[in-house]
């Protein structure tokens, strides 16, 4: 399996390829949620490129992009068996050299939730997500339903953009205890561990209350918060019961809905999310 970094390499590499491509872009640091987005890649595509970039420009000033997780090493053994054509690993220099200026971002979708607590987020993932689909030109890209708000917000810049490719979004991967697989994870010990199952308890409990037939959003967005407060190493930022679509806040949960959280655990910011409907 090549490992290309520069655009001339990746170009060549690109050229090399016949046929459909797919397109997994990660941060590296790689879990089960990460290869199961290869694995239908894999079975989708003809060939299958994986990107892993901490990318700088979506986190914030005060945010982990020092202490991101990092293992290169163990990405790629990870990656080898499952049958990669090759992984673009580019540097911040590749991507934003000296005198970079320009960016893509989306409106409205990316003011709500996450767009909420971190400001300039979205604006930084859709810049290097447009910047990877230009340097890979795939047939198909593969997100998870994990980051529910990134791939909302992705395909609409597809459709806005014009790009003529399909983004495919993968169901979330979850621990046995329920915990979805996050890099971030490896940050909690200890206690935390136990109390980052409240995110996945809040979520099914709200999942209950809407199946025995509550459509008031404000009760599900309730219930949530309840159970958020009740964890003692939890600290909630925000508990949403939105559109699916436009990821406006419902007052009653008719067609499909997205129930989603962020949830400071400790130090560790954790977010989750159920659809309904
Ligand atoms: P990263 O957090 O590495 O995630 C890469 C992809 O894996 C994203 O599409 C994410 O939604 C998906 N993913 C993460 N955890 C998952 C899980 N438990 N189950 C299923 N899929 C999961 O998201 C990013 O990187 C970046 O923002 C990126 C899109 C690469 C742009 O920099």
């Amino acid at each position: 399996m090549r490992t290309v970094t520069t655009l001339p390499e990746l170009r060549t590499a690109r050229l090399s390829l016949k046929g459909t491509v797919g397109l997994v872009p990660t941060m590296g640091y790689l879990h089960e949620g990460h290869l199961s987005l290869i694995r239908q890649a894999r079975a989708e595509c003809e060939h299958v490129v994986v990107s892993i970039f901490v990318n700088p420009t979506q986190f914030g000033p005060n945010e982990d992009l020092s202490k991101y997780p990092r293992d290169l090493e163990r990405d790629l053994s990870l990656i080898e068996p499952l049958g990669v054509d090759f992984v673009w690993t580019p540097t911040a220099e590749v991507m934003y050299p000296t005198g970079y200026q320009t960016w893509v971002e989306v409106e409205a979708i990316t003011r709500p939730l996450e767009g909420s607590m971190r400001p300039g987020h979205f604006k930084g993932v859709t810049t290097v997500v447009a910047k990877l689909f230009n340097g890979v030109q795939p047939h198909k890209a593969y997100f998870g339903q994990k980051d529910a708000q990134q791939q909302t917000v992705i395909r609409q810049m597809v459709r806005d953009l014009n790009f003529t490719l399909e983004v495919v979004v993968c169901p979330t991967v979850r621990e046995a205890d329920g915990l979805a697989m996050s890099s971030r994870n490896k940050y909690l010990e200890g206690e935390n561990r136990q109390a980052a199952l409240v995110l996945f308890h809040a979520l099914s409990a709200a999942k209950d209350l809407y199946e025995k037939g509550e459509k008031s959003a404000e009760a599900l967005r309730t219930k949530m918060k309840e159970i958020i407060e009740a964890e003692p190493h939890a600290r909630m930022q925000y508990v949403s019961c939105a559109d699916f679509d436009t990821l406006e806040e419902l007052e009653q949960v008719k067609g499909k809905a997205l129930l989603s959280m962020a949830v400071l655990i400790g130090k560790t910011r954790l977010i989750d999310n159920f659809i309904l409907g």
